[in-house]
């Protein structure tokens, strides 16, 4: 039997067409195996948000030139946001890359595969929301499904819009069918995938799409990323707080507190239009948890911007951030802009900004001390077997000291005992 092995990096966009890939695959008779070395297949979907991710895959590639010298019959394929952006490049830097597809032709795989054809597929794909393709999901209660492609919003420093291609939105009722069938095969929640969810647009839009899902029998929770703030509507608001399956967690991206650099990352709202959408979603839905991205270091940021950025940390107090320094992309616009600012400074606000974060995060965590959360269970604590894991509604970790008879895809209430960083120890009542 014939293997292939898929290595995923990046963002939940690619560790679901991953999913896809290994759906194809799989139907194609491939099975799954351990380790690169024993695949007749190797995937790398790949992602090119900052550099770091970019270096750590070549890194990967390299190292497995040698198993293609010892085996001329291996494939090797280059998927994803680096496929895009750099096509026929990696071929010529990396011989022994056999394919290059970027994510909007992962439809190619099976022709790949059973036939000799083409190596380098980048072209735009005007019918990738229309490509159903079989998924081998890694999860047995939650599952991503897609519901737009692309992203037409161009924020000054990010690649994504030259990588995934021009925002596409996929039909509701393709959405609906998916959906309604992972109900059937038992599962819990679904998070719907989108660079920005609340621009979706076919014959209804995002929170009328919510609404269709909402009224599907089995799905228990309902979440969705991400959420540009220059889009979040009140509309969007309501929805979160009237439809029960919906969930009171949003991730709603601030980038900087410093309107200026705002302005400069392309971002379309000051920090106050920020603020004033935060006052709304907590006045709404009270035990909402938001939680946000940060770049550290833009181009021209100075001390007073980066002391912006500090106190709307203080002042929201968000459950949680993803920060990163800022990376220059080749290609967007941000790349040039002059003012680019010393690693050093760079380091040194990204610590500032995480330090800050972690404690207000553990704050936040311990205030939900002695409280009664429902959390759906997820599996075993991979640290601690014996223990089961789940998340709160509000997407927190929970990890579950008595066990009963509960299994995954079970809902329970649990009363938090205790509080850390990462995670809640609960107690079943
Ligand atoms: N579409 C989503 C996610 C985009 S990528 C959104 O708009 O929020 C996820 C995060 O990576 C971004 O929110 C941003 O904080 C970060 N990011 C993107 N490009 C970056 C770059 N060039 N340097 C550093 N961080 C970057
Ligand atoms: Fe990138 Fe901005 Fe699009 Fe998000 S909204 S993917 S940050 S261009
Ligand atoms: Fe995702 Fe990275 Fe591409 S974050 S969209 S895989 S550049």
């Amino acid at each position: 039997m014939k293997r292939y092995y898929i290595e995923t990096f990046g963002c939940q966009m690619n560790v679901h067409d991953s999913e896809k890939m290994a759906g194809v695959l799989r139907s194609e008779g491939y099975a799954e195996a351990e380790n690169a070395k024993d695949a007749d297949v190797i995937i790398f979907n790949t992602c090119s948000i900052r550099q770091k991710a970019e270096q750590k895959f070549f890194s990967e590639l390299g190292r497995i030139k040698s198993l293609k010298k010892r085996r001329p019959d291996l494939k090797i394929a280059v998927a994803g946001c680096i496929a895009q952006q750099e096509g026929g490049k990696i071929i010529e830097r990396a011989p022994h890359v056999d394919y290059v597809i970027g994510p909007q032709n992962i439809n190619v795989l099976k022709d790949i595969i059973t036939s000799k054809s083409d190596s380098i597929f980048t072209d735009d794909n005007p019918f990738i929301t229309e490509i159903e393709l079989p998924v081998d999901r890694r999860d047995n209660v939650r599952a991503w499904v897609n519901i737009m492609y692309g992203c037409n919003n161009f924020c000054s420093y990010c690649i994504v819009p030259y990588t995934r291609g021009r925002e596409r939105s996929r039909a509701s009722q393709s959405i609906i069918n998916e959906i309604k069938d992972l109900a059937e095969k038992g599962y819990k929640e679904v998070t719907l995938l989108g660079q920005n969810v609340n621009s979706y647009k076919s014959n209804v839009d995002f929170p009328g799409l919510l609404k269709e899902i909402n009224k599907i029998e089995g799905i228990k929770r309902i979440r969705f990323v991400t959420s540009h703030p220059k889009d979040l509507s009140d509309k969007l608001i309501y929805a979160i707080r009237d439809m029960e399956r919906v969930c009171e967690h949003i991730h709603l991206p601030l980038q900087s507190g410093s309107s200026k650099i705002l302005a400069s990352m392309n971002r379309k709202y000051t920090y106050k239009d920020y603020l004033k959408k935060v006052e709304k979603l907590r006045r709404e839905i009270p035990e909402i948890a938001i939680t946000s991205d940060i770049i550290a270091g833009f181009s021209q940021e100075t001390d007073e911007d980066h002391n912006y950025t500090i106190s709307a940390l203080k002042n929201i107090e968000f459950d949680g951030i993803f920060a990163f320094k800022f990376s220059p992309r080749p290609g967007t616009k941000a790349s040039n802009i002059d003012g680019q600012l010393p690693d050093g400074i760079k380091s040194d606000r990204l610590s500032e900004i995480l330090e800050l974060q972690s404690k207000i995060t553990e704050r936040k965590n311990k205030e939900l001390k002695g409280k009664l959360l429902e959390i759906l269970i997820e599996g075993e604590d991979e640290k601690n077997t014996g223990r089961l894991t789940g998340r709160t509604r509000t997407n927190k970790i929970v990890n579950i000291t008595s066990k009963n008879n509960i299994k995954p895809g079970d809902i329970v209430t649990v009363k938090i005992i205790n509080a850390r960083r990462h995670s809640l120890e609960g107690e079943i009542v």
